[in-house]
């Protein structure tokens, strides 16, 4: 895995255009085409929240800090009442790699399915291996999808829209750092995409061992939000944070090496 090695930029600091590349796309609407493959891959998505909910019944959001064990089945979780109980309540973690954060994030909150998201078949098919579970079985509410990234969050905002999904919290841990400023635009946070991912959860948490990248994503964050209040501050329910962390015990394949080459790692938490 190229991943070791600490991030090499010719940036030293914040973009020079973070804030006019944002605010472009604060105001416009990413139109490209959504391929037919992911929105084959999100009906799979969907079907697979469809039968979790009507196996266990349906996570509540709120208690989505405390859920601690499976809710038990009960006479109301047929399909029908599923449906007019909506929104469903669904976990997103996007650029999953070999998934081995979505076992630990769906171990976390047992009763909310999680659905694990990327475009590389190689490192999906690790996905749920003995070495990752320890020996257990793959946490029922954990799935995993070939998709890309940039459309399925298209659609799952759709569903958010619509009032039939609802998304607590969404991990986007080690996305590619695009580290040459000719490439920025690739980062997520200077990609028109960046409105519809903030719009999409209620909970983001960005992991990247690129402090800039950190910083960024933050600022950007600041910079729609401020957008959409219509030139106010950002909204006061908002919280941004960003912080260097130490994982106790590394969540994914990338977090593992970043830390055994002992690099700081970075985390910033959007709460809207
Ligand atoms: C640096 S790896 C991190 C993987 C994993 N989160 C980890 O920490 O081990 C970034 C992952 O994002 C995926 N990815 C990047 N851009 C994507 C996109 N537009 N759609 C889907 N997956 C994407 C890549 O295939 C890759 O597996």
């Amino acid at each position: 895995m190229p991943g070791a090695n600490s991030v090499t930029s010719n940036q030293e600091t914040l973009h020079k255009d973070l804030e006019e590349v944002v605010r472009k796309y604060a105001r416009t609407t990413f139109l490209r085409p959504i391929a037919d493959h992911t929105r084959e891959a999100f009906a799979e998505a969907e079907e697979f929240v469809r039968k979790f909910y009507n196996a266990v019944g349906k996570g509540d959001p709120s208690q989505v800090e405390t859920i601690k064990c499976m809710d038990p089945p009960s006479e109301d979780d047929s399909a029908e009442n599923i449906a007019k109980q909506a929104p469903l309540t669904v976990i997103l973690d996007s650029g999953c790699g070999t998934g081995e954060s979505t076992i630990h994030i769906a171990r976390r909150f047992p009763s909310i399915p999680v659905i694990g998201i990327d475009k590389s078949c190689a490192r999906l098919d690790k996905a749920g291996n003995p070495s990752q579970t320890a020996g257990e079985d793959v946490p029922p509410n954990a799935f995993w999808i070939r998709a890309e990234l940039l459309d399925f969050w298209r659609l799952a905002l759709e569903r958010v829209q619509a009032g039939e999904w609802t998304i607590p919290y969404h991990a986007v841990y080690y996305p590619n750092p695009w580290p040459k400023q000719s490439e920025a635009t690739r980062r997520f946070h200077m990609h028109p995409i960046f409105p519809t991912l903030l719009a999409l959860g209620k909970v983001i948490e960005l992991r990247t061992n690129w402090e800039i990248y950190a910083r960024e994503f933050a600022e950007a964050a600041k910079i729609v939000l401020n957008e959409n209040a219509e030139g106010a501050t950002v909204p006061a329910n908002t919280q941004i944070t960003c912080e260097s962390f130490d994982p106790v015990a590394p969540e994914t394949a990338f977090e593992r090496k970043y830390k055994e080459a002992r690099q700081t790692l970075w985390r910033v938490v959007i709460k809207t």
